[in-house]
């Protein structure tokens, strides 16, 4: 006779959610299984379609988005072509701006053939979105702050336009994170992060989250992952957990940081252009205070001289601060964007809207931040002796 326990004796519980690595379940009872089926319960009978790791996990992250629930799959550019395959077919319009993640880019070639068309806009042209929404635009897509030139978008603005023809509106909120900005209070639809990033924190997983304002998102998109199959490992799920221990601390750092770093980096001579919605003087500055909140998150950009050869001299000297892509994770990191995220844009798309080929994107670690500064200003000193 096989014997049922409890995993505790006598029901303590667990500091962390346990790992559930199995990937199906004995059926207690036929009436349990119609109701797991009829989605009454959150039973579990096979990983593709839930696991209780993991469910754990999107009830922490809905609770933080204040959202109604919120689905978790593999990566971060999963859970977007999950929300593009959920909600668009042919003939019908996204509008989205060059400003957003580069592979993006690569994910907007295989919409298109299957028949979506895409308009792309610039984040700071904002005032293009009226004049471009169509009666078949079905999704506005955007990112805000953007990646990587950290460009602000009025979400309220974005909600009032897509109302016009009835569209979803969709905010990647990776940058922000839900420390600084709630776009589902300010009328975003679906919230999508690559928790990749600063939610995981740690450089140690690959997760993406769709966090839903309603129910019937969640029942549609549960459905698309579990159809293709972008669920995620359950040991991935408690590496994000975690990880959401921390994570408010680390937001809190790494906007002081990134924050410190934009002040020291606006009076340097040899930075030729910085881009950080916490600047007073950043285009993005004003929409930035009315959306975020406890600062304006740990990524900036910036221009290193006039050369892509100045760029690379100072990233070659730099000490402390890694030369890597990513971001909001406990290291600060730097790149040169048209030399990794957006390497295979084409040659225009990569530089039309800003972003130059000495530009460089910083993300704050949780690091001393003198320390950080000391070694910015080594760096760039890199034709002194
Ligand atoms: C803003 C933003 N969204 C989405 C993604 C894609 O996330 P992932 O790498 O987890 O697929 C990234 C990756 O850098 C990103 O920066």
């Amino acid at each position: 006779m096989r014997q049922r326990e409890h995993l505790t004796p006598y029901g303590n519980k667990p500091m962390v959610t346990p790992i559930v690595s199995a990937v199906n379940y004995e059926y207690v009872s036929f009436e349990i299984l119609q109701q797991i089926t009829d989605g009454e319960i959150d039973g579990y009978t096979y990983h593709r379609d839930d696991n209780p790791t993991i469910r754990a996990v999107e009830k922490e992250i809905a609770l933080m988005e204040k959202a109604n629930d919120c689905v978790i799959c593999t990566t971060g550019m999963a859970a977007l072509t999950m929300i593009f395959l959920t909600y668009l077919k042919a003939g019908d319009n996204l509008l989205t701006f060059h400003d957003v993640y580069g592979a993006n880019y690569k994910v907007s070639l295989i919409l298109e053939k299957f028949g979506v068309e895409i308009t792309w806009l610039d984040a700071a042209e904002p005032e293009k979105v009226a004049e471009s929404i169509k009666d078949n635009t079905k999704m506005i897509f955007c990112e805000t702050p953007s990646n990587p030139l950290v460009k602000v978008v009025d979400i309220k603005y974005l909600r009032q336009q897509a109302d016009r023809v009835g569209a979803l509106l969709v905010v990647d909120n990776t940058f922000a994170t839900p420390y600084h900005q709630l776009p589902l209070t300010l009328g975003a639809d679906l919230v999508v992060h690559s928790a990749t990033k600063g939610l995981g924190g740690h450089n140690d997983l690959m997760t993406g989250v769709i966090a839903c304002s309603s129910r019937q998102f969640y029942d549609e998109l549960w459905f698309t992952r579990q159809a293709i199959g972008t669920t995620l490992d359950a040991f991935s799920a408690s590496l994000l957990e975690r990880g959401l221990k921390t994570f408010e601390i680390r937001a809190a750092k790494m906007s002081e940081n990134a924050m410190a770093i934009a002040e020291f980096l606006a009076g340097h001579p040899k930075i030729t252009r910085i881009c950080y919605p916490g600047l007073p003087g950043d285009a993005g500055h004003k929409t930035a205070c009315s959306q975020m909140k406890k600062g304006f998150g740990g990524v900036l950009a910036f221009d290193v001289g006039k050369t892509q050869a100045e760029a690379k001299k100072f990233v070659e000297k730099l000490k402390v601060i890694y030369h890597a892509v990513s971001l909001g994770c406990t290291e600060t990191l730097v790149c040169l964007p048209v030399l990794t995220t957006m390497l295979y844009l084409p040659e225009e798309r990569r530089t039309t809207f800003g972003v130059s080929p000495n530009t460089v994107r910083l993300s704050a670690g949780i690091g001393d931040t003198k320390e950080l500064i000391a070694d910015l200003k080594q760096a760039l000193d890199w034709d002194k002796a």
